[in-house]
């Protein structure tokens, strides 16, 4: 196991009404600037809730609304334009992982002189942030527990993930209720997400017992449970499960001490910054893709585990196990779940970007569970196409 420093000062409140919390931000300043997406929350109730329990505070509000799935860069600089005209004292997010993230980096930029691209290209620039709280819709990202934002600019396909100690949410308030609404595409796909972070963090060559454990109870929580907030969107506890297994996936701990650079999301970034698509739908397509490209001699034992512990089959024979584990995850993905099976099922018609794509793709990869070429990322798009 590697050496890590773990430390997540996070204050999560868990379940039913825990909303009520957010009356603890009068304890951070008076002007609080309200983050939201496309309208999700309006119709849900969870915006009439907020807004009077910020009013009882004593709050001030401003409001940020029209967060894009994918955020981009310009709705960033529009919220960092607020906070510095307007004093802002605090960011709250209430929404999924894009509407968090843009407030992530409102918040960062709200104490940096220059343009906020910058800190979505260096991480090292952010040196500061308003307090950040969120209230998540949407079980997917980890971001509520973690200290990323992935940000793009689509007038130029960038989309970039970054991270800073100073944009991790000082409080989350987890209701699985407020998932209830979640459509099944946006279901399916933060489970993908989330199981995604766990088997990116899981795929090491480095033995950490510990943390292997962890992730394959988080991988079988999460092939247990979103089936079941699929089929029953008002399942209480297989909303809660999915919730806070996806927040677990990334928080560090399963991921420190043993994980290597993680190489299926740089690859999903290049096909969301150069076609839009849903992050989770992008992972799902890749992964198996991933995983038949890269089995060989040495990651067959861990694919073999994968089998074993995730899925539960039987047997010696190493490379007969991970391809039963490569088609089961296949199976959950495309079958159990929905998702679309290839890239041209989610709109992706030509191969004409897949160089450049793998070329920026590759710089994230380097390290990773198997090393990953130029070369070898655009066989992986041409098969998952
Ligand atoms: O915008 P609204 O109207 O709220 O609707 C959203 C959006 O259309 C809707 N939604 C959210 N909660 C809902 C709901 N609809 C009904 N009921 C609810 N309770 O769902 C749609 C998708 O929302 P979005 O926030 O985009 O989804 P998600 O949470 O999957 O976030 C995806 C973004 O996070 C980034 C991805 O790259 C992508 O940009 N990631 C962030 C990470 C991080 N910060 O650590 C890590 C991830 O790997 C990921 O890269
Ligand atoms: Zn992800």
């Amino acid at each position: 196991m590697y050496n890590f420093s773990f430390h997540i000062p996070t204050i999560i409140h868990f379940g039913k009404g825990t909303i009520t919390h957010l009356e603890e931000l009068k304890d951070y300043g008076k002007k609080v600037l309200l983050v939201y997406g496309g309208g999700s929350i309006k119709k849900n109730g969870i915006y009439d809730n907020a807004i009077k329990i910020l009013k009882d505070a004593g709050l001030e509000i401003l409001e940020l609304s029209g967060v894009e799935p994918n955020p981009r860069i310009q709705t960033v600089r529009e919220g960092v334009r607020i906070c510095k005209e307007e004093k802002i004292d605090m960011v709250l997010a209430i929404g999924g992982g894009s509407t968090i993230d843009c407030a992530k980096v409102i918040a960062a930029g709200a104490k940096y002189d220059n343009d906020a691209w910058d800190l979505v290209l260096d991480g090292s620039k952010v040196n500061d942030a308003l307090p950040i709280f969120d209230v998540l819709t949407l079980s997917a990202t980890g971001t509520e527990m973690d200290p990323f934002a992935v940000i793009s600019d689509l007038t130029k396909n960038e989309k970039w993930g970054t991270g800073s100690k100073y944009m991790i949410p000082t409080m989350s308030v987890l209701d699985p209720e407020y998932t209830y609404s979640v459509s099944k595409k946006q279901t399916a796909a933060g489970t993908a997400d989330m199981m995604s972070h766990t088997m990116e963090n899981y795929f090491s060559m480095e033995e950490a017992d510990c943390q292997k454990f962890m992730a394959e109870g988080l991988l079988r929580t999460m092939i247990k449970n979103g089936p079941v907030a699929l089929n029953e969107p008002d399942n209480y506890e297989a909303r809660a499960n999915l919730m806070w297994a996806g927040t677990n996936a990334i928080n560090g701990i399963v991921g420190d001490g043993c994980s290597p650079a993680w190489c299926i999301h740089p690859m999903e970034h290049e096909l969301s910054a150069f076609y839009d698509i849903t992050h989770g739908e992008g992972l799902a397509i890749l992964t198996p893709a991933w995983m038949e490209h890269i089995l060989n001699d040495d990651t067959a034992p861990k694919f073999a585990d994968f089998a074993r512990n995730v899925w539960g089959f039987e047997g010696n024979d190493d490379y007969e196990l991970a391809h039963k584990g490569i088609d089961a995850l296949k199976k959950f993905f495309f079958e159990t779940m929905g998702i679309p099976a290839n890239l041209r099922a989610v709109g992706i018609t030509d191969d004409k970007n897949f160089e450049i794509m793998a070329k920026k793709a590759c710089e994230g990869s380097k390290g990773s569970f198997a090393a990953l070429s130029e070369k070898d990322i655009i066989e992986i798009f041409k098969a998952a196409f």
